[in-house]
């Protein structure tokens, strides 16, 4: 499983780059907003800093098929590198079959079901986006998605990638990799918690100060 960076926040994703854990970044409007920076500037500055797929969504005020494929065009244009983010709604999979046909790579959002999974899929998107953490918010075990989308697109050899949405915690990246999911989109304060553990703490500062009793700083 690779990871992505689920923010907007360019320091974040500088610190997590940096790291060499992540391959790419999904941002959502509501992500954008809480930078409160220009789209196009963000998203430019971002894909300056990661060579991967960046998510960018069409604006959360776009319903129509039409719209977000002309929107999806200019994200496009943005970077190489750019994936266009698009609602699973009805004119979403047109667009994402619009685009797609286009080479334009769609990474088809806001999926709660295997079956909207598949038709992604089928539609032409290049990633799906499954959240499982909103399940998980309503007492639906978020995960069993992951793993049920992976059994179906390993079952019909769909290419479709699955990126691993709305991931809160430590326990749903082990879980989300087991599942089978492709990639898990992650905020950087839950990669924070996946590198530390309060052993390797104590085992630094136990080495430092055996080390120090004997040789000095
Ligand atoms: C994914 O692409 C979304 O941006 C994100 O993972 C949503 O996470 P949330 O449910 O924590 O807002």
């Amino acid at each position: 499983m690779k990871f992505f960076i689920d923010t907007a926040n360019v320091e974040d994703i500088i610190k997590a780059n940096d790291m060499g854990i992540i391959c790419g970044v999904t941002t959502n409007p509501s992500l954008i907003a809480k930078e409160g920076r220009n789209f196009t500037e963000v998203i430019k500055e971002i894909a300056s800093i990661v060579d991967g797929p960046i998510s960018g969504e069409v604006k959360a005020t776009t319903i129509d098929a039409e719209g977000m494929i002309a929107e999806g065009r200019e994200i496009a244009k943005i970077h190489p590198n750019m994936v266009v983010k698009i609602p699973m709604t009805a004119e979403g999979l047109k667009a994402t079959k619009a685009l797609s046909k286009e080479g334009i790579k769609v990474n088809v959002t806001l999926i709660f079901t295997a079956n909207q999974a598949l038709l992604a899929a089928r539609a032409g998107a290049a990633y799906v986006s499954p959240f499982l953490g909103r399940l998980d918010d309503i007492s639906t075990p978020g995960i069993d998605l992951i793993r049920t989308i992976a059994e179906i697109f390993d079952i019909y050899n769909i290419d479709t990638e699955i990126i691993a949405a709305s991931v809160r915690n430590n326990i749903h990246i082990t879980d989300c990799a087991l599942a089978g999911a492709d990639i898990a989109t992650v905020p950087y304060g839950v990669l924070e918690q996946c590198i530390k553990h309060p052993l390797t703490d104590q085992g630094i500062a136990k080495f430092q100060k055996d080390y120090r009793e004997v040789f000095g700083e």
